[in-house]
Order: C-alpha cells, then sequence, then structure tokens
C-alpha cells in the first residue's frame, strides 16, 4: 500500500458565520487551556489552523473526494477541527489520550450544539504501537492508554477521512499508521503548521 498525494487548491474565501463563530471561541478556549496548564502542559498539544483545516476539509467534502462521510481527528486536541467536520455535514469522531482535553472538546459541540463524538484514548490501533518507537528528545505521540477502537465499536479502516497534526519529526509514523490500518481509498488530511496541509489518498502499490 502507497499514500498518493491529492494536490487541492484552496482559494482564500470568507467562511459561514457558524464557522467563524466557532473558530473564535475554540481559540479562546484553547488560551484558557494553555494558561490553566502552563505548570503541567500537555505534552505534544498544539492547535491547527483551525481556518485551513476547515477549508481543506470544505474542498474534500464540495470536490467528493471521499467515498463517505465518516470522519476521524487522530488526536483531536480541543476538538475544533473534529467540531469543524461535524458541522460540514461529517460524522465526527474525535480521538484524544488527554482527558481534560476531551472534556474541552465535548463541551464546544455541546455549546454549538454540534453533532460530534470525542473519545478518550489511543488512536494508534491495538498491535501499532511499535510504529510510534521513534527517537526523539520531545515526542508528542503517546503510546499505551485505552484502545479508543474498542470503545468506539470501529476500526481505524471504518474511516473515510482521518485528520492528524503531527509533530514535527512524526509525521512518517502518521503516514505509517495510516498506510497500516486505514481502508484502501481512505484519505489522510494532515497539517504541517503555517500554510501547509496535505490531502494524500491509501492507494493498492500497483496503482
Ligand atoms: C499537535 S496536537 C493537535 C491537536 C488537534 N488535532 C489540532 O489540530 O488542533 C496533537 C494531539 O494529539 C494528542 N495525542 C498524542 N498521542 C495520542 C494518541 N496516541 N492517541 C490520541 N491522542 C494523542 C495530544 O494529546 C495532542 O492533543
Amino acid at each position: 500500500m502507497k499514500l498518493r498525494t491529492i494536490e487541492i487548491d484552496l482559494t482564500p474565501e470568507p467562511l459561514p458565520d457558524a464557522a467563524v463563530g466557532l473558530i473564535k471561541e475554540a481559540s479562546d478556549r484553547v488560551d484558557v487551556f494553555m494558561e490553566a496548564h502552563k505548570d503541567s502542559p500537555v505534552a505534544g498539544f498544539v492547535p491547527s489552523d483551525f481556518t485551513l483545516a476547515y477549508a481543506a476539509l470544505l474542498h474534500v467534502r464540495r470536490t467528493m473526494l471521499a467515498s463517505g462521510d465518516a470522519f476521524c481527528e487522530w488526536g483531536s486536541g480541543i476538538g475544533a477541527v473534529t467540531c469543524l467536520a461535524g458541522m460540514l455535514g461529517y460524522d465526527a469522531i474525535g480521538i484524544e489520550f488527554d482527558p481534560d482535553l476531551v472534556d474541552v472538546a465535548e463541551g464546544l459541540a455541546d455549546d454549538f450544539d454540534i453533532s460530534a463524538q470525542f473519545v478518550c484514548g489511543s488512536f494508534v490501533p491495538t498491535g501499532g504501537e511499535h510504529f510510534t518507537d521513534v527517537p526523539q528528545e520531545a515526542a508528542w505521540l503517546m503510546s499505551g492508554g485505552l484502545d479508543a477502537y474498542e470503545q468506539l465499536g470501529l476500526d481505524a479502516d471504518d474511516f473515510d477521512v482521518i485528520y492528524a497534526y503531527p509533530w514535527p519529526g512524526e509525521e512518517q509514523v502518521i503516514f505509517d499508521l495510516f498506510k497500516r490500518y486505514a481502508a484502501v481509498g481512505a484519505l489522510l488530511v494532515t497539517y504541517h503548521g503555517i500554510d501547509d496541509i496535505r490531502v494524500q489518498r491509501k492507494v493498492s502499490s500497483h496503482k
């Protein structure tokens, strides 16, 4: 299996008011969360550019790139991207290791009346823990913990779109996990900082 890059052209356009409101509130809650956790920060929690993530997910939806609506955010943090996916009509699920972040994400979805589900656990499927063994000083990717898929009654290959913001140096872990566990045809949307957002599709090696 391999990943094929899909070029996307994100022409800036005004966002709907609902998305603007959610992004503003989510950004404020990130600040509150960071301040409250300044003495014990959640390792590796850095938010995406929510506006860019919205634009990419909107593009995927408009151009019908995905084979279905099942969306999962691997490491959903404050939950903003999963909420935006829910707003766009995806069946949105966020998997997050840190319980405090899950609480904030659930509050965000409730307050904006968005249908999105958050699970506290690991998006690394059981048996895939060795993928996370990368020598690095400040690794964000947690291993161990509760199996999120067991709680959901779903597998990684049940999702049509997976979104992640890998920490620099750990991109390949996300790519390798996706290659191994996602469904053939599924899309991986990844944010890599500043204005770098990528869409890749899992295809069989001979394609
Ligand atoms: C770089 S942050 C990105 C947060 C969010 N996706 C966003 O873009 O705003 C990575 C998140 O992944 C979470 N995380 C790390 N390892 C995880 C794992 N094995 N399972 C679930 N979440 C994990 C961290 O707690 C952190 O919130």
